[in-house]
C-alpha cells in the first residue's frame, strides 16, 4: 500500500512515460486518456493485470469519483469548505483529522466502494445525521474522503466504541433528561444519546471540529455552552431553544459528557 501511494506521488510529481505500468489491458478496451500523469489504476483502482472486465473493474472507482486526482485546486477548496460546512469531523477522522467517535472515513475509503460510501451518506445509520445533499454533493464528498485517504494512508485505528443505550433500562443521564428530547450526540462516555431532531447534532461540541456557531463565530467552550444554556436568545435573538437550569453538579455531568479526550482527536 505505501509503495503503491509512493508511486502515485512519484508519478503525478515527475510524469516519466515509463512510470506507467507496463501491462495496462484497460487498453484493451479503453482509449487511453491522461496517460502523461500516469496509469488507469493510479486514478481508477482496478486490476490493470485483468483481460476480463468484471475482474478488470473490481474495486473500480468511476470517473466522477476520482476528479480530485486531477487536482484542481478550486475543486478541491470547495469540496473541503463543504466537508466543513458539514462538519462530518466532529465524528470521524478524514485526511487525518477530526473526532474519532465513529469509524475512519480514511479507512472506509479502503473498504468500501463508490457507492457504498455514497449509500452511508444517503441512508445514514440512525446516529449519523440525514444531511438531505443531492447527488453531486454527494460525489464531492466521496471525492474529499479519497483525496484525504490517499494523502493520509488508511488509517487501520479503531474508532471510540459507540455503545448503544438501550433507553428505559437505564438510568437516564443528565444529556438524556434535559437535551436528548431534542438533540442527540455520539458522546465518548455514553455513546449514542438522545432521540431528538430538532436541535443540531451536538458531537464533539468542544472540539475544534465543531462549527463555529456560538456568537459571531466563536467555538463552543464550556463557559460559552453555560451562558446559552441560562438564556440563548441573549446568544442569539431568534433561538427557538429556550433556557435550560441546571445545577452546579448536573452542569459537571453534561460537561464530562460532551468532552472528549485528546488522545481521540487530532
Ligand atoms: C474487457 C474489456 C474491459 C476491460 C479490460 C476494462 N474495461 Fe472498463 N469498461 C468496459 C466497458 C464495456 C464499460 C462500460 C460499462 C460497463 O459495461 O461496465 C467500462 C466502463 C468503465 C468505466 C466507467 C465505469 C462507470 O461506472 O461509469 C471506467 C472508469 C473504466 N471502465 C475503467 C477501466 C479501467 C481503469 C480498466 C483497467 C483496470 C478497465 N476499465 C478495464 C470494458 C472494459
Ligand atoms: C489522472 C487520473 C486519471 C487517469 C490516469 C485515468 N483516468 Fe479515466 N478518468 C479520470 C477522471 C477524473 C474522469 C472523469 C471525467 C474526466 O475528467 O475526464 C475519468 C473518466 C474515465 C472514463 C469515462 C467514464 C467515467 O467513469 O467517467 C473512462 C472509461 C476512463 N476514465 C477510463 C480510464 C482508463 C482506461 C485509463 C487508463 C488508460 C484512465 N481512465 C486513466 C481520471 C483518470
Ligand atoms: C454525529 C456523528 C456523525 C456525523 C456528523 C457524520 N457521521 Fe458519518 N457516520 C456516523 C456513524 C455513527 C456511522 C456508522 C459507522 C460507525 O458506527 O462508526 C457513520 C458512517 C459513515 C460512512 C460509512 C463508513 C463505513 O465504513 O461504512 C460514511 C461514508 C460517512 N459516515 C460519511 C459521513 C460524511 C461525508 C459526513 C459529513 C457530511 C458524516 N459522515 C457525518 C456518524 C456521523
Ligand atoms: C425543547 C428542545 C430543546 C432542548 C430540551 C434543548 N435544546 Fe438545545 N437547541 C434546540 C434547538 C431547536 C436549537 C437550534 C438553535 C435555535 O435555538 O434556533 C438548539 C441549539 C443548541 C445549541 C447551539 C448549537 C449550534 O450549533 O448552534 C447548543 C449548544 C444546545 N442547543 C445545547 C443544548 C443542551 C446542552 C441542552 C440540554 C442541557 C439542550 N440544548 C436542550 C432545542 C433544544
Amino acid at each position: 500500500m505505501v509503495s503503491r501511494l509512493l508511486t502515485f506521488t512519484l508519478l503525478l510529481v515527475s510524469v516519466p512515460s515509463w512510470g506507467a505500468p507496463s501491462r495496462q489491458l484497460c487498453l484493451s478496451c479503453h482509449l487511453s486518456h491522461y496517460a502523461a500523469r500516469c496509469g488507469c489504476s493510479d486514478c481508477h483502482r482496478g486490476n490493470p493485470a485483468a483481460k476480463r472486465k468484471n475482474i478488470a473493474h473490481s474495486g473500480l472507482r468511476a470517473g466522477k469519483y476520482v476528479r480530485f486526482t486531477l487536482g484542481v485546486e478550486a475543486e478541491r477548496r470547495d469540496g473541503e469548505r463543504l466537508m466543513d460546512k458539514l462538519a462530518c469531523r466532529r465524528c470521524h477522522v478524514s485526511g487525518g483529522r477530526g473526532n474519532r467517535l465513529a469509524v475512519s472515513l480514511d479507512g472506509a475509503a479502503d473498504r468500501k466502494t463508490a457507492g457504498e460510501l455514497v449509500f452511508s451518506i444517503r441512508q445514514p445509520v440512525a446516529t449519523m445525521p440525514n444531511f438531505a445533499l443531492n447527488d453531486e454533493q454527494r460525489t464531492t464528498l466521496v471525492n474529499v474522503i479519497y483525496a484525504g485517504s490517499s494523502e493520509h494512508g488508511t488509517d487501520k485505528a479503531a474508532p471510540v466504541k459507540v455503545h448503544f443505550n438501550n433507553s428505559g433500562t437505564k438510568n437516564a443521564d443528565i444529556f438524556m433528561t434535559k437535551c436528548g428530547s431534542c438533540h442527540r450526540m455520539l458522546s465518548q462516555r455514553l455513546g449514542a444519546a438522545g432521540t431528538g431532531e430538532i436541535g443540531p447534532n451536538l458531537s464533539g461540541l468542544f472540539s475544534g471540529f465543531y462549527p463555529k456557531t456560538f456568537r459571531n463565530g466563536e467555538t463552543w467552550t464550556p463557559g460559552n455552552l453555560n451562558d446559552w444554556l441560562k438564556n440563548p436568545r441573549e446568544i442569539k435573538p431568534q433561538a427557538r431553544m429556550l433556557a435550560v437550569a441546571l445545577t452546579e453538579k448536573e452542569i459537571k455531568e453534561l460537561y464530562m459528557i460532551l468532552l472528549i479526550s485528546p488522545d481521540s482527536n487530532r
